[in-house]
């Protein structure tokens, strides 16, 4: 039995991680956290007989404490604690935003393996990230579909022949699209292809989210920015590709579903039994590529633009990109205003090499500050 604790557990990834957990009998729960949603957090407990849980937010964990009788872990060192005591082999990282470098990094020194879906923990801390789990000797084990996938393409072939990567973009709601204006929260989260929380789903109508991608495979296979690719495939059925050196490209496909590259981390090296279709390339008859359009979709071009410059930039385009989503979901700001926002933050904040963890911790709190000044000053309605 592998012991694991789930990070995000309320949200989609950590509820479809609690179904493959259900599937398995290898795996046994050991600690689930959340933000603040404790009633979820408490069933999911109850369901799955996990001894503890922790909620970010204080007040919830009050209220779960009154509501369970088990161990109750509060605040944000709560959710860290939970994972340095619960004795876990495994730590599923799939929280939003960059509140999981902090858990991320604690699993690592603790030398607990992870299996990461939090892909802010590379965007922002990505140099000190995989320096941490080099020094403690602790494997990643990446979650994102896309990096699932170049993780085993990369895997099967010797050193030094992987050419390119390649990753695949759905294109998100609106692709073909030239011109973003008056699109709606509700456009904007109606993904053609993939079922995920908020965030990322804006991150994904605006291709943000296929630039943090990028970023996170260049930390994850050490990859420099000018040999990783994307290609727009709609129908995301092929999840990555690798050009080799004597021609040859491989690929990695199935239908888009989570549970997929989340077995495959909980159980690697090993395989699981997932009931999912098998692919049926016949009746989806068609996969189509596109170069993306990064003059409609800006987002992708700061983002390849801030991995290149490294240091402090990709920590400041994921701040800015938070604070400028929420903006966004709250009816705060148009939709194109959020790689405007991205941009000008971007320009105030110039990218310095950061000594520590700590140096991180003060950008993203600087650049949190800058994105709000400037939405605040633009006074925009959506
Ligand atoms: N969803 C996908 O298919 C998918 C695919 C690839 C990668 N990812 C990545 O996986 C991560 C999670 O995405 P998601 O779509 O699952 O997000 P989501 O549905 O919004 O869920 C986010 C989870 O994080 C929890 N959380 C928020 N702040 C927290 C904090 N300070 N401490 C502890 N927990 C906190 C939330 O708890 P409460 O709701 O209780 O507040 C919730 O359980 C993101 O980095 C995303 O980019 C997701």
């Amino acid at each position: 039995m592998r012991k694991l604790v789930i990070l995000g557990a309320t949200g989609s990834i950590g509820e479809q991680a609690l179904e493959v957990v259900a599937a398995s009998e290898e795996l046994s729960v050991v600690g689930l956290a959340a933000g603040r949603r404790w009633e979820r957090l408490v069933d999911q407990a109850r369901d799955h007989g996990v001894p503890a849980i922790a909620l970010a937010d204080s007040e919830a964990a009050a209220a779960a404490s009154e509501a369970w009788k088990g161990r109750v872990l509060a605040g944000e060192e709560g959710v860290r604690e939970l994972i340095a005591t619960s004795g876990a082999d495994l730590v599923l990282n799939g929280m939003v935003g960059s509140a999981g470098l902090g858990p991320t990094i604690v699993a690592l020194t603790e030398g607990i393996e992870l299996a990461l879906a939090n892909k802010e923990s590379l965007v922002v801390g990505g140099d000190l990230v995989t320096a941490l789990a080099e020094a403690t000797d602790t494997r990643i084990i990446p979650v994102d579909s896309e990096h699932s996938a170049l993780f085993q393409l990369v895997r099967a072939e010797p050193p030094g022949t992987v050419e390119r990567l390649v990753l695949t973009a759905s294109g998100g709601p609106f692709r073909g699209r030239t011109d973003l204006s008056g699109v709606t929260r509700e456009d904007a989260l109606a993904h053609p292809t993939w079922d995920m929380g908020g965030r990322i789903t804006i991150d994904s109508a605006t291709l943000m989210n296929k630039g943090f991608e990028m970023i996170e495979a260049h930390h994850l296979f050490g990859t420099p920015y000018e040999r990783i690719d994307v290609v727009v495939h709609p129908q995301s059925i092929v999840h990555a590709l690798v050009h080799l050196n004597d021609g040859a490209s491989m690929a990695h496909l199935g239908y888009p579903d989570m549970r997929v590259p989340i077995s495959y981390a909980l159980s690697f090296p090993e395989r699981a039994d997932v009931e999912v279709p098998t692919l049926d390339l016949a009746k989806v008859a068609e996969l189509t590529f596109a170069e993306p359009d990064t003059e409609t979709f800006p987002c992708l071009r700061l983002a390849r633009e801030a991995g290149e410059a490294g240091g402090t930039a990709p920590c400041v385009l994921n701040a800015a990109d938070e604070v400028a989503v929420s903006a966004f979901l709250g009816g705060r700001i148009p939709f194109t205003a959020i790689a405007e926002v991205v941009e000008r933050t971007l320009e105030a904040l110039p990218a310095v090499t950061p000594g520590h963890f700590e140096d991180l911790y003060a950008v993203d709190a600087e650049a949190r500050e800058r994105a709000r000044e400037l939405i605040q000053a633009a006074g925009v309605a959506p």
